[in-house]
């Protein structure tokens, strides 16, 4: 490769990884705060969107299914970088997200790992699949909550 194709495509990879990054900052604690809340809460409603039909109750449809899911996965890895130092105080987070940070990062996989495989799931068709699929992604939540989220 010639030195100056390489040199772009290394400052390009380097704006890729600086991007994310750069948007991650909150100019005020309230403002992270309400960025996890909100992600939480968009999340909270595309997956209860499918739980009529995993129950059962509504006819499964496999594009709204994985239209949903498809949020769901977009969503999933949002809220993590929003939990920040300065934010400990004045919302419904633990104060375990800080003083057991691995757990807490350990806990954000689990969930991440069981949103890939709802969406396999959701690509697959196979009803059965996505039952299961959404039920792990639900203990992921459940667990995640049990440890680090204030009981309201
Ligand atoms: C790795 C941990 C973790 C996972 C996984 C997780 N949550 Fe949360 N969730 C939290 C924490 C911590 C809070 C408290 C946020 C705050 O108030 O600072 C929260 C808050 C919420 C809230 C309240 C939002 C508000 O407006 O105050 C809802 C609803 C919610 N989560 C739904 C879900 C659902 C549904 C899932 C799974 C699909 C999920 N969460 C997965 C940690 C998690």
């Amino acid at each position: 490769m010639k030195k100056p194709l390489v040199a772009a495509l290394l400052s390009a990879a380097t704006l890729a990884l600086a991007v994310p990054v750069a948007y991650a900052q909150f100019d005020r604690p309230e403002r992270a705060i309400k960025y996890r809340q909100s992600v939480m809460t968009l999340t909270a409603n595309h997956f209860g969107r499918l739980q009529p039909v995993v129950k059962g109750t509504v006819p499964y449809d496999k594009d709204a299914v994985k239209a949903n899911v498809a949020i769901i996965a977009m969503l999933a890895p949002l809220s993590w970088a929003a939990f920040t130092d300065g934010t400990e105080k004045g919302s419904n987070s633990k104060p375990d997200v800080w003083s057991d940070a691995a757990g807490f990062k350990a806990a954000q996989q689990k969930y991440q790992e069981t949103v890939a495989a709802l969406s396999a799931a959701a690509d697959s068709g196979d009803l059965e699949k996505v039952k299961v699929a959404s039920a792990a992604v639900a203990d992921s939540c459940k667990s995640c909550h049990d440890k680090f989220q204030v009981k309201r």
